[in-house]
């Protein structure tokens, strides 16, 4: 039985957590810092650091008296080393080094991207491959397929904006706050996703681009909403009906989900993989899940779709991955450091 306490600080979530065998979740806790970012549309990575430093030793005390296990029963001690925001990465792991050189346990580093591709595995540890893998986040939208554990390949990516980014940046635009994919998520369970048919751009093979659509709806908005602080009409000049904003986005995640639905089929034709799993933010989108899941019925393939809190950032995940890098790997270098730019393949 090996027992790890992981940290995640990668980006905005504070989050520490006690998992046995890399399956047996004994604590999750998970503090989000959206209203220190809120007013400012976005992640702010100084704020992030600052805040970490403040909320992670509050966070890890609470994960371990909810999992009942004291520091000296861990058998080791796992943080995020990357991709993310610099100043937040060095926060985890300086902590997560200190407390395994203090009980005398290994520390681990892990990728973020592959912790999110074993919040899978923590749910469904007999998952069968080779499997196809979308992982679709604010930083980050890729498929690719995993052959075994820790083994790769790199099938397709964005080649401008991630998936959540675009939610968080057309949601800006709507006026809906942040982060934009739970709001437009809600707001769109009202709307009529057909009222407005945005383009779905398809680049070559495997990979994706979501630009394009974030800029239709954008140019589509400036015509048929109010401008701000007049009545009901769109903006001066603009000439359009005022169109539900409700409307607007629902046809944007129905174009979104349609290019990942796709390209996620593409790939499971192409590899003839023995299942798709969604990581990442976006896949806790309500409209994916449930398209997701419509396709592996029509295509007679297996989905497996991660409980939505395993989906968004938490330390369950790291501590996953963990405890499979721990027995492929062993322990990480004791000079291991921050790794922001991270490829997972
Ligand atoms: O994986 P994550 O928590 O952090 C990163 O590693 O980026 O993903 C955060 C992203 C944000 O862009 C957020 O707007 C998006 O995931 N997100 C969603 C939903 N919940 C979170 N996007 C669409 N629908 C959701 N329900
Ligand atoms: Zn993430």
């Amino acid at each position: 039985m090996t027992v790890i306490l992981a940290l995640e600080t990668s980006c905005d979530e504070t989050a520490a957590a006690v998992v046995v065998d890399g399956s047996t979740v004994l604590s999750s806790v998970v503090s989000s810092q959206v209203d220190l970012h809120a007013r400012f549309g976005g992640v702010v990575p100084e704020i992030a650091s600052r805040a970490h430093l403040s909320l992670l030793t509050p966070v890890i005390a609470e994960a371990l008296v909810e999992a009942d296990v004291e520091g000296c029963a861990l058998d080791a001690v796992a943080a995020t080393v990357g991709p993310g925001l610099a100043g937040a990465l060095l926060v985890g792991v300086a902590e997560a080094k200190a407390l395994a050189l203090a009980w005398g346990v290994p520390f681990v580093g892990v990728n973020h991207l592959e912790a999110h591709l074993y919040a899978s595995f923590l749910e469904e540890p007999d998952l069968a491959m080779p499997l196809v893998l979308l992982l679709v986040s604010g930083g980050h939208t890729m498929l690719v397929l995993m052959e075994g554990h820790g083994r790769y390949r790199l099938l397709g990516s964005t080649v401008d904006d991630a998936v959540g980014e675009a939610f968080d940046k057309v949601a800006r635009f709507l006026g809906l706050g942040y982060p934009g994919g739970p709001v437009i998520d809600r707001l769109a369970a009202e709307g009529d996703p057909k009222v407005v048919r945005f383009p779905r751009p398809m680049p070559e093979g495997l990979d994706f681009s979501l630009s394009g659509l974030k800029t239709a709806v954008i140019n589509f908005t400036r015509r048929h909403r109010p401008a701000p602080g007049s009545e009901d009409r769109p903006a001066p000049g603009a000439g359009g009906r005022p169109v539900p904003v409700a409307d607007i986005a629902a046809s944007f995640q129905a174009a979104v989900v349609d290019m990942l639905v796709a390209k996620a089929r593409r790939a499971m034709d192409e590899t003839g993989a023995a299942g798709l799993c969604l990581g990442g933010g976006v896949a806790a989108n309500s409209e994916l899940r449930r398209r997701v899941t419509e396709m592996g019925t029509e295509d007679g393939v297996r989905v497996f779709l991660p409980s939505r809190a395993m989906c968004t950032d938490n330390a369950a995940m790291v501590a996953a991955a963990a405890w499979w890098r721990l027995r492929s790997d062993g322990p990480s270098p004791s000079d291991t450091g921050i790794r922001p730019n991270f490829p997972l393949a």
